[in-house]
């Protein structure tokens, strides 16, 4: 059983990569003992939009401290760097031969990123348009099980069982077909500035995205400015009330209470107080992890020893596959 998942080195990890993702992961180990963890850095994924190549080390490093800091084993599991993998881009080529076009001009997140784009007067990267036959080869090339993520990559996990299948009934059986598995609840952490927005990296302002490496001071002053409504009520109603609901879902993940217990124990609450509470709780959470994460980040060392150890475990799954989709192709391999 193999639970694979990434993260793009964008920038820092916010509350809803680590709550909507990160710690799911660690959830769905806990659920099958035996299986193998593949989590890698989607580096590549990265420069889809226009980046920083100056940040760009720095934050593969922040993410592989922050994977280790989440207690994720690279003993046990396989932890690396997509673009150490070269596997990973030769198999997306192919996929994206395979593809109609019409698949990837439907996703949802390349409307948006384009649309953005867009109206900055910036030109639309090829690479917005085809990453997700790049993701389609990040998980296909494992035989990945299950690939837990948030709700907005529900689409793209969609789109690599199609595309497995397709490949599949033309060339003969390659790829095993994975699951997405997805919160019900927290799987769209919305930024508390504008609780109608999903929590984001590519925010225009970071009012509303906490990251884990705020300081408390910071975090407890981005909760205390959380948008709510006038309705007055700690209650779960994301219509509503959605700036609450979703203090009430981040309430919930981090303390590991169910939310019928939440909204139980904090109906009678003022908004001013709730917002404490969570912030609290928040800063409760991240404060263990951002320590950890800072004594990773001073053993570069060990952290390059780390990725070179992963990718060497990942590539004697990612080849052999490789070699049997070519294979399936028509390719001569050697
Ligand atoms: P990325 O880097 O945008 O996000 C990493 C993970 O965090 C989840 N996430 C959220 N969850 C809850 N609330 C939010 N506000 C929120 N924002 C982000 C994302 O759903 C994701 O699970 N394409 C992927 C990276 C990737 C990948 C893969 C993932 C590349 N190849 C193969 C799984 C399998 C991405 O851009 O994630």
């Amino acid at each position: 059983m193999r639970i694979l998942s990434g993260i793009q080195p964008t920038s820092k990890v916010h509350l809803g990569n680590y709550i909507g993702a990160i710690s799911l992961w660690e959830e769905e180990l806990k659920k099958h003992e035996n299986a193998t963890g593949i989590f890698f850095i989607a580096d590549y994924h990265a420069i889809t939009v226009p980046h920083d190549p100056k940040q760009l080390k720095e934050a593969i490093y922040f993410i592989l401290a922050t994977y280790l800091a989440a207690g994720f084993n690279p003993k046990k599991h396989i932890i690396f760097v997509q673009s150490h993998n070269p596997d990973h881009t030769e198999a997306a080529w192919i996929i994206q031969t395979q593809t109609p076009i019409g698949w990837l001009e439907r996703m949802t997140q390349y409307k948006d990123k384009r649309k953005k784009l867009k109206n900055e007067g910036k030109s639309i990267p090829t690479g917005l348009l085809t990453y997700p036959a790049l993701m389609a080869a990040d998980i296909l090339l494992y035989d990945t099980d299950i690939v837990p993520v948030g709700e907005d990559q529900r689409q793209h996990l969609e789109y690599t069982r199609e595309i497995a299948q397709r490949i599949n009934n033309t060339y003969g059986n390659v790829f095993k077909l994975p699951t997405a598995q997805i919160r019900k609840f927290g799987a769209k952490i919305m930024d508390l500035s504008n609780p109608t927005k999903k929590m984001s990296k590519s925010a225009s302002s970071y009012k509303g995205v906490i990251f884990v490496t705020d300081s408390n001071d910071k975090i407890y002053q981005k909760f205390k400015r959380a948008v709510t409504d006038n309705i007055n009520k700690v209650q779960y109603n994301p219509q509503e009330q959605p700036g609450i609901s979703n203090l009430i879902v981040i309430l919930s993940l981090v303390t590991n209470k169910p939310i019928e217990n939440i909204v139980d124990e904090y109906s009678h609450y003022n908004y001013a107080k709730f917002k404490e509470i969570v912030a609290q709780a928040v800063i409760s959470y991240i404060e263990p992890l951002r320590a950890k994460i800072q004594e990773y980040l001073a053993h570069k060392d060990m952290l390059e020893t780390s990725m070179k150890e992963g990718v060497t475990k990942a590539r004697e799954i990612s080849t052999p596959k490789l070699t049997i989709l070519k294979r399936k192709l028509g390719y001569m391999t050697i």
